[in-house]
């Protein structure tokens, strides 16, 4: 089986100067999703009609699709099909045609249109020129309607709102964008296609009186889930092809032993994944190819983007992780921001208003309140207490700090990179640390105190 995939559109209606089918659905590109679907159902040769801005559809989908060109992106999806007949002109068999801004369509329902075609002609013994996915909308408004013969799914044809007259735009079966095409009948068919009188465009859509009159078998089938029928023409469109793949994601892993609070606030992209007995509290924000393994709770409002969260690990309200790891048992937040390149270790505890980057912290560590650890190495069971900085860049380069197992760096001490601490060794409070510490060793580097008996109250009262 090939496949066509129609991405080659101005997208009028979306008001964008990019093309349509390149703009997003949680954080992957429209088009996308209906490449991946065919491929989810194991069909491996598609080719893409791309035509406007061609480039940016290129970009998105790579090199594992064959490329064919439409002239004129005004053609019409039936000018598309067109455009590529080099693609299936010689194809023996079926054909689908996927409208590029249909990406709800599932895999499942790609496969069953297959099936119900081999299994009409198997059982009845007739050879189907076009199966046509449908569904019944509430409102059916924008869509192109499905005219049958009554009682039966044999289509008579398919009717463009603009086109359809009172009657049939009462008709609420439409056309979900998603074909089976015996391909040389198609290819018999599809060039005797004309331009539309409203519109001047050859639609995909005639093909289907044309056969029928001609004595060709159209049938429809129906889809899976009416959501799947979602063609992507305006950016609300959009906004709710997200929602809905969204809601199945969360859905998917719900079943999968993730428990969601409030899953209508919480972001989930499609390549993340869960483990099992994961907790995912309101409004958190999962993307890219983060991987969350069991038993992690994420607190309300996190935001976690390629980052990989271990086993048990608990990340409370309010933290950013991107582009990190934290190992098992680790304890993140509230308001962390561990930042990219950063390994947190097993165990080590990370608090509020602590950002880390690109630094390894050793397990059992605890930072716990108030940090800049950055360009860092820490040590197995070191302290770092509140306000402590690693003063990293000289204005020119960055710089490394070592800071020993087991090591106490007191509150509001500022390390000077390049500078080590050694294993067990202590910083007093308030210490601006500009050279190595020993193993061992005490540091403290800051002004003594002094006291003068009776002078505050006078000062307080002058
Ligand atoms: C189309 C169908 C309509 C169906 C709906 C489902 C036709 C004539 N109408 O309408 O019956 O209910 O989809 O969503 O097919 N494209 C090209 N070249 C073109 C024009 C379009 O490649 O010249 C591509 C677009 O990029 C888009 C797809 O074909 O991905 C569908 O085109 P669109 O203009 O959105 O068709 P609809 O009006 O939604
Ligand atoms: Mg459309």
């Amino acid at each position: 089986m090939k496949a066509l995939v129609l991405a080659a559109g101005l997208g009028t209606r979306f008001k964008s100067k990019r093309p349509k089918v390149v703009h997003r659905i949680l954080g992957k590109p429209m088009v996308w999703y209906v490449v991946s679907t065919l491929r989810q159902a194991g069909i491996q040769d598609i080719g893409v009609v791309v035509g406007y801005k061609a480039e940016e559809v290129r970009d998105v989908l790579g090199d594992e699709v064959t490329y064919l060109h439409q002239r004129d992106p005004k053609g019409g999806t039936g000018d598309a099909v067109l455009s590529a007949m080099e693609f299936w002109k010689d194809h023996e068999g079926y054909l689908l045609v996927v409208n590029g801004d249909s990406p709800l369509i599932l895999p499942e329902t790609v496969r069953n249109l297959q099936r119900f075609v081999h299994m009409v002609e198997e059982y009845e013994g007739v050879k189907i020129s076009c199966a046509v996915l449908t569904t019944f909308l509430s409102d059916p408004t924008g869509y192109g309607r499905v005219i049958k013969e009554e009682g039966t799914d044999r289509i008579l044809r398919i009717v463009e709102e603009r086109d359809a007259t009172p009657e049939e735009r009462a008709v609420r079966e439409v056309n979900a964008g998603l074909y089976a095409f015996f391909a040389p009948h198609l290819k018999e068919v599809l060039p005797e296609v004309g331009p539309s009188e409203a519109t001047g465009e050859i639609y995909l859509t005639e093909v289907v009186s044309l056969m029928t009159s001609r004595g060709m078998e159209v049938r429809s089938f129906m889809a899976t889930d009416p959501t799947e029928a979602l063609g992507v023409n305006t950016r609300w469109d959009l906004s709710i092809a997200e929602n809905v793949l969204r809601l199945r994601i969360i859905r998917f892993w719900s079943d999968r032993g993730v428990t969601f609070h409030l899953p209508e606030t919480v972001w989930l992209d499609p390549d993340v994944t869960l483990g099992e007995e994961v907790e995912i509290e309101p409004d958190v924000t999962l993307k890219g190819k983060t991987k969350v393994g069991p038993g992690v709770r994420i607190g309300r409002g996190s935001y976690v983007e390629n980052a990989s969260i271990g086993e048990g690990v608990t990340v409370l309200p309010y933290s950013v992780v991107i582009g990190a790891t934290v190992e098992p048992g680790a304890t993140v937040g509230p308001f962390s921001h561990i930042r990219e390149g950063t390994v947190v270790g097993q165990k080590a505890e990370i608090g509020a208003f602590v950002e880390v980057k690109r630094s390894r912290i050793g397990s059992g560590v605890k930072a716990k309140h108030l940090a800049y650890i950055g360009d860092a190495e820490v040590g197995e069971g070191a302290n770092i207490g509140a306000g402590v900085v690693t003063a990293n860049y000289d204005g020119k380069k960055k710089h490394k700090t070592f800071i020993g197992k087991g090591t106490f760096v007191g509150s509001n001490s500022l390390l000077i990179a390049p500078v080590s601490l050694g294993d067990e060794s202590y910083v007093a409070g308030g210490s601006v640390i500009t050279k190595d510490v020993p193993e061992g060793a005490l540091a403290v580097s800051r002004s003594p105190m002094r006291l003068f008996e009776g002078k505050g109250r006078k000062k307080l009262k002058d």
